[in-house]
């Protein structure tokens, strides 16, 4: 029997081919799982109008961590029109499976290193070494909407004095998120980053946020980090409103280490933080809670790119190391990242996003090998 069960969900487009990168990198590092494949993405909603069949929550239950590549989605009316003949007009509604698993399974942690890689002539600059913590199950992503605005709903808003001023708006023209902030969602993410960040020998963690707007919401958020951070007398706390943060992120990026924001913003951020090491091609991310932890790459299915074995696989590589970590096999871990570090540090094998025209699966191949290699020396 294998050591580990691992979900295997490469989803659409080049899902699929970054995944079966991913699989060699975990091959060559003498990885012990069994992969159970378990379907998601669009294939799945078209046919039975569930991206996340339920067969798939269940499999995710039995699991020791998944690994997902990447999915389609489509604008509401595309969505609908696509579905089987026999599932439409049902009120059928997409939703994205990767925010769903993260809600069902509590993933409350989205954590996304960005590390410019030497040698990547992508690197916005060289010496970049962030890690995102984002929030993961709550904020903005809370999915409670409204649309339009009527009833009991409509009655709690008028009875807030600053909605006087939309108090005229017929319920059709006005659509109303919340962004839901709890002190346990806020306290638990920032316990993560500063425990990531004392294990990893960060001196300081950046609480990012918008208190002085989002009085409530932000303000809660930061009450409970002040209070997590107290308990972390070795690793120094600061905050920064999210706007001047993006901008300091361009300026200075070498200045920072271990962020933590709420949902959205992490959402924003991360982005942009990955941008600063090369792009999505580059950029991983792990979900994780107390149970089954989700690996993926943070990009999309790119079906222009569908068939022609030309992504970058790295980021799917990077995801596959995280899991390693995750599960505690720290060696095989260091063996992949060492691999990765070596090939672009080198540079015989570029990726179109990098300047070059390796393919995919080349790319995947020297990663192995040179992980492989890295095995023996770690
Ligand atoms: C991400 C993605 C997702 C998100 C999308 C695909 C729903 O942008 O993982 O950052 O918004 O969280
Ligand atoms: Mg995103």
């Amino acid at each position: 029997m294998s050591k580990y069960t691992i979900g295997w969900m490469p989803g659409d487009g080049v899902g699929v081919d970054v995944m079966q990168a991913a699989r060699e990198v975990l091959d060559a590092v003498g990885f012990e799982a069994e992969y159970r494949p378990l379907d998601i993405g669009w294939e799945f909603w078209r046919r039975e109008g569930d991206a996340l069949p339920e067969r798939t929550v269940q499999g995710l239950k039995e699991v020791d961590a998944a690994l997902f590549g990447a999915i389609t989605s489509k604008p509401k009316d595309e969505a609908q029109a696509e579905l089987a003949p026999e599932l439409q007009g049902q009120g059928l509604v997409y939703r994205s499976p990767i925010v769903r698993m993260r809600q069902l399974f509590d993933l409350y942690q989205n954590v996304r290193p960005c590390k410019a890689f030497e040698g990547n002539p992508l690197n916005f600059r060289d010496g970049i070494d962030l890690v995102v913590f984002r929030e993961n199950t709550e904020g903005m992503y809370g999915g409670v909407e409204w649309h339009p605005v009527t009833g009991p709903i409509r009655e709690a808003l008028e009875s807030h004095p600053n909605f006087s001023r939309f108090a005229d708006v017929a319920p059709e023209d006005i659509a109303v998120s919340t962004r839901i902030i709890t002190r346990k969602g806020a306290e638990r993410i920032v316990r993560a980053a500063f425990e990531y960040a004392r294990e990893h020998g960060y001196p300081n963690v950046t609480v990012v946020e918008k208190p002085n707007v989002l009085r409530e919401t932000g303000g809660l958020f930061m009450e409970a980090a002040r209070k997590v951070a107290a308990d972390f007398p070795d690793v120094e706390m600061w905050d920064t409103n999210i706007d001047a943060m993006a901008m300091w992120l361009v300026k200075n990026p070498e200045d920072y280490g271990v962020i933590v924001t709420s949902n959205l913003f992490g959402d924003v951020l991360s982005d942009l933080c990955a941008q600063l090491v090369g792009g999505l091609g580059f950029a991983a991310a792990g979900n994780v809670g107390e149970g089954v932890a989700v690996f993926e790459p943070t990009h999309g299915s790119a079906p222009k790119y569908v068939g022609q074995d030309k992504v970058n696989p790295i980021a799917c590589i990077l995801a596959a190391r995280m899991m390693l970590d995750h599960l505690g096999e720290k060696d095989a871990a260091r063996a992949v990242e060492e691999g990765v570090a070596r090939v672009i540090r080198e540079g015989r094998y570029r990726t179109y996003d990098m300047g070059g025209s390796t393919p995919c699966s080349e790319m995947g191949r020297a990663v192995a090998e040179a992980a492989a290699g890295a095995l023996g020396a770690v």
